[in-house]
């Protein structure tokens, strides 16, 4: 029998086909919990809930009808649930071509900081930045968190017990240029997340964050140029590894963090430092 620190509880991670999601599940699984996988991408879902032992269940975060859809068969299939973790995400909404440009104009701008100046390429990416692709940030960073959030309540509160993690950034506090929209998508996830821990508090259910630094995963993988830039900025001089979230992750979800709620847990080597 597993005796771990997350042992009997049933762990909903979005997003968990890769990355910081894929990561959580590894840990949450050798910590005892049952792991169900939720991304857009099955096949990729399906790998890692196998590896897990767990179930892969496909669903778009920014889809309100997809997701109900997705808690109902949890509660049918697994009498409950113990902890959400709201991670799925995107890191740039625009066109290949615009992505592109904008790295392009990024790289050349930070040459240009670390040849002492002067700063003569512009980013101008808010400018460029269409309705679809602001909405489309917004739509699986927020209105995911909100609608999973929604969804799992409905099942916690019938326990009167549950945690959830919602995924926010450094770049929700410290701003990132050029990310004016996935900034805006997490800050309003931290202030998501302070308000709904003191709703559900009276139910046993925490809600915390947490705010990733830099970690190496294929939604950092584009970012080149501007890496020696990040590594001299950051105090401990590299990103980050996903394991460095998921155990965040673990001591969220366990018991070890039952007096804490409504926090921001933040591991970024150093990059910023808050509170
Ligand atoms: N990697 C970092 O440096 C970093 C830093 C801070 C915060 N974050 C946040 O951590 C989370 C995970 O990031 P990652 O680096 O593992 O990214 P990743 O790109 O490696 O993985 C993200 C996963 O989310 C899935 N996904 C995307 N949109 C979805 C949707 N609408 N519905 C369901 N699944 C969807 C993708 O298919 C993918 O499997 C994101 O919320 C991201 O914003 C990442």
């Amino acid at each position: 029998m597993n005796t771990g620190r997350l042992a009997g509880k049933r762990a909903l991670i979005t997003g968990a086909a890769a990355g910081l999601g894929a990561q959580m599940a590894r840990r949450f699984h050798q910590e005892g919990a049952e792991i169900l996988v939720n991304d857009l991408r099955l096949e990729d879902a399906e790998a890692v809930a196998k590896e897990v032992g767990g179930t892969a269940l496909v669903a778009d975060v920014s889809d309100s009808d997809a997701v109900r859809e997705m808690f109902g068969r949890v509660g049918r299939e697994f009498g409950g649930l113990d902890i959400l973790v709201n991670n799925a995400g995107i890191a740039f909404s625009g066109s290949p071509e615009l992505s592109e440009s904008f790295n392009q104009r990024l790289a050349q701008q930070a040459q240009e900081g670390m040849a002492g100046g002067p700063i003569e390429t512009h980013l101008d990416f808010t400018v460029e930045l269409s309705d679809e692709d602001w909405r489309r940030m917004i739509g699986v960073h927020m209105d995911g968190t909100f609608f999973c959030s929604r969804e799992a309540l409905k099942l916690m509160n019938a326990q009167n017990s549950g945690c959830i993690i919602n995924m926010g950034s450094i770049m929700g506090t410290a701003g990132g240029a050029g990310a004016a929209h996935y900034c805006a998508a997490k800050a309003g996830i931290l202030g998501f997340t302070r308000s709904l821990a003191r709703e559900v508090v009276s139910r046993g259910i925490r809600v915390n964050a947490l705010a990733p630094g830099f970690i190496d995963t294929d939604m950092t993988a584009s970012i080149d140029a501007a890496r020696p830039v990040i590594e001299a900025s950051t105090p401990m001089g590299r990103f980050g590894e996903p394991d460095d979230i998921a155990w965040a992750a673990v001591y969220l979800a366990s018991d070890e963090a039952k007096f804490v709620t409504g926090q921001t847990l933040s591991p970024n080597g150093g990059y910023y430092m808050s509170q």
